[in-house]
């Protein structure tokens, strides 16, 4: 693949301004600046990599991203009301059209994955596919077992004609409660813990199938989601 079409490809812009940052000198290769745009190199695996002012990037067919999402931001391009989950990336990610998969409330915390993967995105937000996903929420009242245990055995949200239970419903401490739910139906956790008896004061994600968040990345920073992460993902 030619040089202009990796960064094309790679979210660096038109053709154009990819052309013009090779030509500037701005592009290394193995450490060596490489102004040919037409300069053709072998992309194999994963492990093929570039800096554009300094900054190294792998270079990815698709990206898979994972992002600690902070309290304040929405899953939009174009927010209402706060900022954009996406001013926390690179800009690279929006220009070759990542976007979220599935959505966070803006006042909800951890773990939200992107793709510009088309075909990833469908298969994880469709209705049919069923992947567990573990919340945990800080409560306003003192959680009880019959809290629990509506939770788990279903309860009746608004709007719907069939119950929504949760796959597990337990209290981590008085105020704590660790839920598992298969579908991401408009503020369901919340809806339920309402419907429940008791109200939502903060939630957070924690797992997606077996993808949990990396201890490591703090709020507001995000990962790239490699091969073991995307396993991790499917099974569980
Ligand atoms: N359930 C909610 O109520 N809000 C979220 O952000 C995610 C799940």
């Amino acid at each position: 693949m030619n040089l202009e079409s990796i960064l094309f490809t790679q979210g660096f812009g038109s053709r154009r301004q990819c052309r013009a940052l090779i030509g500037d000198a701005r592009v290394t290769i193995d450490g060596a600046v490489c102004a040919d745009a037409d300069a053709d190199f072998a992309i194999t695996g994963d492990t093929f990599r570039f800096t554009v002012d300094g900054v190294e990037w792998p270079y990815r067919e698709h990206a898979y991203l994972l992002l600690n999402k902070p309290v304040g931001y929405e899953c939009s391009r174009d927010p209402q009301h706060h900022l954009s989950v996406f001013s926390l990336l690179p800009p690279q990610f929006a220009e070759r059209g990542v976007q979220c998969v599935g959505r966070l409330d803006q006042d909800t915390t951890g773990l939200l994955l992107l793709s510009d993967d088309g075909k990833f995105v469908h298969q994880f937000t469709s209705p049919k596919r069923k992947v567990p996903k573990l919340y945990v929420a800080t409560t306003r009242h003192p959680l009880d077992d019959a809290q629990l245990i509506a939770l788990r055995d279903g309860v009746l949200l608004h709007g719907e004609s069939k119950p929504s239970a949760a796959l597990d419903a337990e209290a981590r401490d008085t105020h704590t409660l660790a839920m598992s739910v298969l579908e991401g139906k408009y503020h369901q956790v919340k809806r339920m813990i309402a419907a429940a008896g008791n109200r939502c004061e903060a939630l957070h994600r924690e797992r997606i199938g077996g993808l949990v968040m990396p201890a490591t990345l703090a709020p507001g920073a995000w990962q790239w989601l490699d091969a073991a992460g995307l396993d991790a993902l499917r099974s569980g």
